[in-house]
């Protein structure tokens, strides 16, 4: 039986995946990195500091700057990220998520957060999100980020949920991967598929149906 969803926030409950593009592209630009959103599909889901080797990898500069080097220009990027994130308000919430959200409360299934962004309570806040979860992951204390199904379990054990009766839903292959490899229903939004596949593929969080939902998970189960 479904118990709980636990949700992806950058790119699933608002579209700040667009952002943490912006932000990388300014530090790129200002190193003469290239950088673009093909580049961009591969850092979704992962952590600050991957995301930089990614993109210095991509450059074949790996080795061009020291670690303190790389968490002094990766913090750049947060802070180029903060900049964007401070114009963020409720109506900058993904349609169908608050509507969800609130059916699948009253229905009395849990909620969670399993997000591997460090800014994630503050990006909540400003959407006005945080009353709706039960939990939400603390990505400082995560040590392996997606795909490893690390944060997801995390959050089923918060909430007291085994992972084969929970949904997740992300927007990036990484994520997909966690859920999966967590044990857990896997819906994708707009995910661009280059492993594993969800167990649903969605074009828009305007799908996100309760029903539509329960039933595909009942279908797999
Ligand atoms: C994920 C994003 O949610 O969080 C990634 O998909 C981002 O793009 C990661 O790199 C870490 O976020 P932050 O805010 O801690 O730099
Ligand atoms: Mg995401």
């Amino acid at each position: 039986m479904l118990k709980a969803l636990i949700f992806d926030l950058d790119g699933v409950l608002t579209d700040t995946a667009e952002l943490h593009y912006l932000a990388w592209k300014r530090l790129s630009d200002e190193l003469g990195l290239a950088f673009d959103r093909v580049q961009n599909e591969a850092l979704k889901g992962v952590g600050r500091l991957d995301s930089f080797e990614i993109i210095l990898k991509n450059n074949g500069k790996n080795d061009a700057y020291t670690q303190p080097e790389k968490e002094k220009l990766a913090t750049r990027k947060n802070e180029y990220y903060k900049e964007l994130i401070k114009t963020l308000t409720k109506d900058d919430v993904l349609s169908g998520i608050t509507e969800l959200l609130t059916e699948a409360r009253k229905m009395g299934l849990k909620t969670a957060v399993a997000s591997v962004s460090r800014n994630a309570p503050e990006v909540l806040e400003r959407l006005e999100l945080t009353k709706y979860f039960d939990t939400v992951a603390d990505a400082a204390k995560v040590k392996n980020s997606k795909p490893d199904p690390e944060i997801f379990l995390t959050c089923a054990e918060q909430l007291g949920v085994a992972p084969k009766a929970c949904i997740g839903i992300e927007d990036s292959q990484a994520g997909i991967e966690g859920i999966l490899s967590a044990g857990m229903f896997a819906v994708g939004i707009n995910v661009t598929v280059t492993g594993r596949t969800p167990d649903l593929c969605l074009c828009s969080t305007e799908e996100l149906k309760l029903d539509y939902l329960i039933k595909s998970f009942k279908v797999k189960r």
